[in-house]
């Protein structure tokens, strides 16, 4: 039986897990979760949100689903998320976007990825204080970095028959940063004939996106554009309760859904699991355990398009009854 680690986080995170689970046993599948906590419930008993033996566990098992954790704004310790990887050296967040059968958006035929970069940029939270009135954060972007998240997008949109890739920068005012993001792209896509290399500044993306984002294909981005973008494309299909994310490494790999721990529905019974469980299924083909994606995947989409549906979607289904709907339809494939 193949383990795998469950950080199931906090918010909503254990009650989307609790849903996950249920759903890849009642599958036929047979995982041994290895549940891991982290996040500030963890600080009071251990000292650290994100103790090594979390890393250790990720490192053993190669592979870990893992729920939102909350980051204290403003203040406090590091967001576990960030930290996560940077240890694992989890460099591509891959997060692909695509409509639902049954889910109402504005837009039909949205079926875009974005690749983000993971590692450094604004995000990594370099900051500092120089007095009272001024902060500093430092943006680092590095060639090294820049050339595997480049031939990451291209490598992804080669194995998955996509057509072009769009790089998405500031470059015109990031003239060094963002510049060199850039120059990289460029050069990384002559390696990539078949491919179509594109540009586009963040700021046009984000109108071109809300006007018609089914022009879109494979997105590649520096860390913080990444975050954001990947907020707004998710409001292209559905919304937050949909939205998949990976975080991909050399050695492992860390899935996890774009939403936080949506600390407005905790314990109310009312998150809608299918961003974790869609991450999920993106974990069981990174194992090779394609007819149990498949079989899940199905469910999942019979369900929606039949019309059950948690209240971020418009339906009145709880996690519990829509959870339940999904394991009734597995038993259809
Ligand atoms: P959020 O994504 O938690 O919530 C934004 C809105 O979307 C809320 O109204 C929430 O109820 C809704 N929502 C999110 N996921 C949902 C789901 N599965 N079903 C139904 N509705 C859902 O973003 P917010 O409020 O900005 O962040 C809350 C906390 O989560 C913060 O501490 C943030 O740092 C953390 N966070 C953690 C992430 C991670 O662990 N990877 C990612 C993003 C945020």
């Amino acid at each position: 039986m193949r383990t795998i680690t469950l950080i199931n986080g906090d918010g909503i995170g254990p009650e989307i897990c609790q849903s996950v689970m249920e759903i890849i046993k009642a599958s036929g599948l047979e995982i041994d979760w290895d549940i891991q906590t982290a996040g500030a419930d963890v600080i009071e008993q251990e000292g650290v949100p994100l103790p090594s033996r979390v890393i250790e566990s990720i490192k053993k098992n190669k592979v870990a689903l893992k729920a939102p954790v909350t980051t204290p704004i403003g203040k406090g310790f590091r967001s576990v998320n960030v930290q996560l990887r940077k240890d694992l050296d989890l460099y591509a967040n891959l997060r692909p976007c695509k409509n639902f059968p049954g889910v109402e958006t504005r837009f039909k035929d949205v079926d875009l990825v974005v690749v983000r970069e993971n590692t450094e940029d604004l995000y990594a939270g370099v900051e500092e204080q120089i007095d009272n009135d001024t902060a500093h954060s430092i943006k680092i972007i590095t060639r090294k970095a820049s050339d595997r998240i480049c031939r990451f997008a291209f490598d992804y949109a080669v194995k998955n028959n996509r057509k072009e890739v769009c790089v998405v920068t500031k470059a015109n005012i990031m003239k060094l940063s963002d510049g060199l993001f850039l120059e990289v792209f460029r050069s990384v896509a002559k390696d990539y004939p078949t491919i179509l290399a594109k540009e586009i500044l963040v700021d046009n993306l984000c109108m071109q996106l809300v006007q018609d984002p089914t022009k879109f294909d494979v997105l590649v981005l520096p860390n913080l554009y990444g975050d954001i973008v990947s907020d707004l494309t998710a409001g292209l299909i559905g919304g937050l309760g949909v939205a998949q994310g990976a975080n991909i490494g050399l050695d492992c790999a860390v899935f996890e859904p774009v939403h936080g721990s949506a600390p407005d529905i905790k314990g109310q019974n009312k998150a809608n699991p299918t961003a974790l469980l869609m991450s999920a299924i993106e974990m069981l083909k990174y194992i090779n355990e394609f007819s149990y994606a498949e079989k899940i995947e199905k469910a999942l989409f019979k369900t929606l398009a039949d019309g059950n549906k948690t209240a971020d979607l418009g339906g009145n289904l709880s996690t519990t009854e829509f959870t339940q709907s999904v394991i009734k339809n597995l038993c259809n494939f």
